[in-house]
């Protein structure tokens, strides 16, 4: 493994990033499966239990570094070797943050849909960071946005459905599960990124070119998704 610093905070993160980055592709395939399967489908709580898997683990991975990398080190020690690289005249800032597989996640699960306040800024953010991916990703994203997200577009159905079977209870249920891993992942990190910016120069960029704007942005879409999907009739009715 190449180092730049010898630390073993620079092991550590390159070891947490790999496995949170691998741990995500069967996450990613398992939603995809999800894009044409109605709220009610038995199949559906397996796919999202194994997209939890996944967030679970990259969850976990951001928790052990933040646990042990300083802002310090992360800032002053580590960020040095993520430098913007400009080729024919354009800044590319991959790799980043903003360029791994959440991404992905994000389109198929939460993305903004048409009208909505954060539409423009996402598409904007998406135009942005697609290119950086591979053209696998691209695929897949392409293929997502030719649906509607999924959490939105099962929390409709299952306003529709007036009996709530047992299939949907436990989809809802598993969308739950599986929304709470990508919190536990995204609130920690904005807190860490937020920690390393305090201990930065003012107006100071992250390795994917941005401040934490976006990351702001994204916690809040994040957070209105899950309180869309707690407030679902269908979470009363499970309790009854
Ligand atoms: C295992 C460690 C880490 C993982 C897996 C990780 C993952 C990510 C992901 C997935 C994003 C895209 C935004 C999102 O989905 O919420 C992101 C963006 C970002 N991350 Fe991290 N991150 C890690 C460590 C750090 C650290 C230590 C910092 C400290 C500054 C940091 C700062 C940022 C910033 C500023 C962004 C905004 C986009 C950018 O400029 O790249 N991250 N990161």
């Amino acid at each position: 493994m190449r180092s730049f610093t010898g630390l073993p905070e620079e092991a550590l993160f390159i070891r947490e990033v790999r496995t949170a980055g691998i741990a995500l592709r069967p996450a990613v395939d398992a939603l995809l499966e999800t894009l044409t399967l109605p709220v009610d489908d038995p199949a559906l709580a397996d796919l999202l239990a194994e997209a939890t898997r996944g967030f679970t683990v990259f969850a976990q991975s951001l928790l052990s570094v933040k646990r042990t990398i300083t802002p310090e080190t992360f800032s002053f020690e580590m960020r040095p070797y993520f430098p913007p690289m400009t080729v024919g005249g354009q800044v590319l800032y991959a790799p980043g943050g903003a360029q791994m597989t959440p991404l992905l996640v994000d389109i198929l699960l939460i993305r903004p849909e048409p009208g909505e306040p954060q539409e423009e800024w996402y598409e904007q953010y998406l135009v942005e960071n697609l290119l950086y991916l591979p053209a696998a990703y691209r695929a897949a994203s392409d293929r997502a946005r030719r649906h509607r997200p999924l959490l939105p577009r099962l929390v409709d159905e299952a306003a529709r459905h007036r009996a709530h079977g047992p299939e949907v209870q436990r989809n809802l249920a598993e969308l739950r599960s599986l929304m709470r891993e990508v919190l536990r992942f995204r609130l920690p990190h904005l807190q860490l990124a937020k920690a390393n910016m305090n201990v930065r120069p003012d107006g100071s960029l992250g390795s994917g070119g941005y401040t934490t704007d976006s990351l702001d942005h994204l916690a809040d879409l994040t957070l209105e998704r899950h309180r869309l999907l707690s407030e679902e009739p269908a979470a009363g009715r499970a309790q009854r």
